[in-house]
């Protein structure tokens, strides 16, 4: 058993700003006066972030993909009946079960993320697909604005808790290999994080945002907002 790498720098990376860019929409929405303008360029961020994600799933190194990690439901059960086990093997990327529940994280972001194109704050700022939306669009994304925040949180505790059982039950440190990449493990390593290529995606992908948020939605009729 040696030192193999697991998890690609490009899915650390998004993992950290993730969870980075995740607080300071928390702490500029919640506790800071002042500070939506941060909110909604974070905001962009977090969408850039979620779409690299998905393509990385689909063209990145083995355990990022989304193939190596979504699994059928009987995959699910057969592991749910380990989890009392200390002593099962550990899995090398994504287990059945965490699978799943990093879809339903990345989900839940997404949903956040792009209702708030719909937002305002009912002072100076309009997210910028606001004025092209009819009402009940525009009450419908309020609405899930609101509530799936709150569901994210749920889901962010249960991952930590998760990580905490798994460090504290099963004696799996698993954060550390979500810093430096790294596995103790015999098999499943991977051979690069294929930096070029994710450098092209990040560029292409933060073009593109770039443009469906600034360029792509015709402006609204001048009244004095601003986003
Ligand atoms: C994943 C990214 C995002 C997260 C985690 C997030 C989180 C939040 C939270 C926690 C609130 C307070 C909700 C409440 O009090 O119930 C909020 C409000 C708001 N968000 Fe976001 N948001 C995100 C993206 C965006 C984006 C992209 C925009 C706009 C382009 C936006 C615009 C707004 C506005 C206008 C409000 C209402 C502020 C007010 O009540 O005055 N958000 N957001
Ligand atoms: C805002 C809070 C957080 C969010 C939204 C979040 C989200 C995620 C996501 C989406 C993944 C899947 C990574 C991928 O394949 O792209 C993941 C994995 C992981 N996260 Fe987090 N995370 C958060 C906080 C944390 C914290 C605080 C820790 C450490 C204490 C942590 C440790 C890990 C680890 C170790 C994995 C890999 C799990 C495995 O081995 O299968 N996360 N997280």
């Amino acid at each position: 058993m040696d030192k193999q790498l697991v998890w690609d720098l490009p899915t650390r990376l998004f993992h950290w700003l993730l969870v980075a860019a995740l607080s300071a929409q928390y702490v500029t929405a919640e506790w800071l006066d002042d500070a939506m303008q941060w909110h909604f360029w974070i905001g962009y961020f977090v969408i850039g972030l979620i779409v690299f994600r998905i393509v990385w799933g689909l063209v990145g190194p083995a355990h990022a993909r989304f193939s190596n990690f979504i699994t059928g439901p009987v995959a699910v059960w057969r592991y749910l009946k380990t989890l009392p086990d200390a002593s099962a093997p550990a899995h090398v990327g994504h287990n059945p079960l965490g699978g799943w529940f990093v879809i339903i994280m990345l989900a839940c972001v997404a949903l956040q993320a792009v209702s708030g194109l719909f937002m305002t704050d009912d002072v100076f700022l309009d997210g910028p697909y606001r004025h092209l939306s009819s009402e009940p669009t525009l009450q419908l994304m309020n609405t899930l604005h609101h509530t799936v925040i709150d569901i994210l949180l749920g889901v962010i505790a249960l991952h930590i808790a998760a990580i905490a059982f798994y460090a504290l039950y099963k004696r799996q440190s698993l954060t550390p290999a979500m810093v430096h990449g790294k596995k103790t493990t015999r098999t499943g390593g991977i051979s690069s994080s294929r930096l070029w290529r994710a450098l092209l995606i990040a560029i292409v992908v933060g073009v593109t945002v770039y443009a469906a948020i600034f360029w792509l939605p015709p402006a609204p009729v001048d009244d004095g907002f601003y986003y």
